[in-house]
């Protein structure tokens, strides 16, 4: 198993180098929970909840599992009130963030591990001068929001922002995007990455309770990255409705559009490899995914 033995591992203390990826309004605690007791990362999605949701979450994972957690927050001007200091009260293992630059010392010196998003090397580079341990490289391939923060909303693919993130820093790189089997973490894992961060995948485990009609739509339809229903570029499934959208006036700023949009019909995001989906256990996909990812680096090396 030493493809699967990186030096994240020994960061994150997981046996696997896999992160269930933070959803927002979609990934309950308990998706967190079964993920970290399997093996891999659990993550809280905390970026959309009050102080005090995010709190009762916290402790809902803890007391589920004894195993290493993230949690996720959005960085200001999208940070909620408050959230920083639960954070730092509850003490998770692992603290990520996404859409920007959360000041990572305070978070490092009550000895939580902090994982920033990078959408460029340059988004990489930033985040390393700001002290993070580790980079989530989300590639073009990636479902839900662009965690961009420099200019603009690149889409750099994954086969080439891994490389280029890993030669501008030397912290390890996570790789995230359109990745769903083993096969996809042995191809990242070779790129130089350290590890994954798969959200689309874990969709399709009953433990995320992902309503059928998500599940059904990701099945049926294509992704696109449009701003047209947050008014910020996302992944989601080319419903009728995004696609209404899309051909309608320019959206409001983020987040003011989703109330406008949801009004016309639900989001379901998802990356690109949505119909690629396992509708199985967290415990068994994570087994597989680790099981699958030594047999395709086996016969990759032949
Ligand atoms: C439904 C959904 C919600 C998401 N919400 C968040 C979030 O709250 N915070 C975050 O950092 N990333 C969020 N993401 C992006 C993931 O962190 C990650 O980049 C993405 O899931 C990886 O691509 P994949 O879905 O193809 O595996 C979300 C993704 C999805 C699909």
């Amino acid at each position: 198993m030493s493809l699967l033995d990186t030096p994240l591992c020994g960061l994150l203390g997981v046996r696997y180098p896999f992160v269930q990826a933070p959803m927002a309004n979609t990934a309950p605690p308990g998706l967190a929970a079964a993920v970290s007791g399997a093996g891999a990362l659990g993550s809280v999605a905390g970026g959309s909840l009050s102080a005090e949701k995010l709190r009762a979450a916290i402790r809902e994972v803890r007391s589920a599992t004894d195993r290493p957690f993230a949690v996720n927050v959005f960085a200001p001007p999208y940070l909620r009130d408050g959230a920083l200091d639960v954070v730092l009260e509850e003490q998770p293992p692992v603290c990520s963030f996404t859409f920007g630059v959360v000041d990572p010392e305070p978070l490092r010196e009550a000895g939580i591990v902090v994982l920033g998003t990078a959408t460029t090397a340059e988004e990489a580079e930033a985040l390393e001068r700001a002290g993070v341990d580790a980079i989530v490289a989300q590639g073009a391939e990636a479902g839900g929001h662009r965690g961009s923060f420099l200019g603009g909303f690149p889409l750099v693919p994954l086969p080439k922002l891994v490389p280029s993130c890993v030669e501008a820093v030397s912290v390890p790189v996570v790789a995230a995007g359109g990745i769903m089997d083993g096969a996809g973490i042995a191809g990242a894992l070779r790129l130089g990455a350290q590890g994954v961060s798969l959200g689309t995948a874990f969709l399709f485990t009953p433990e995320a309770g992902v309503p059928r009609a998500h599940l059904e739509a990701l099945r049926s339809h294509e992704t696109v990255v449009t701003d047209a229903y947050t008014g910020r570029p996302m992944r989601a499934a080319r419903t009728p409705v995004l696609a209404e959208l899309m051909a309608g006036p320019p959206a409001l700023p983020f987040p003011d559009q989703r109330a406008v949009a949801a009004a016309k019909g639900p989001l379901y995001m998802g990356g690109t490899g949505a119909a690629r989906g396992r509708e199985l256990g967290v415990g068994e996909l994570v087994r597989l995914l680790a099981a699958e990812a030594v047999a395709a680096e086996r016969s990759a090396s032949g």
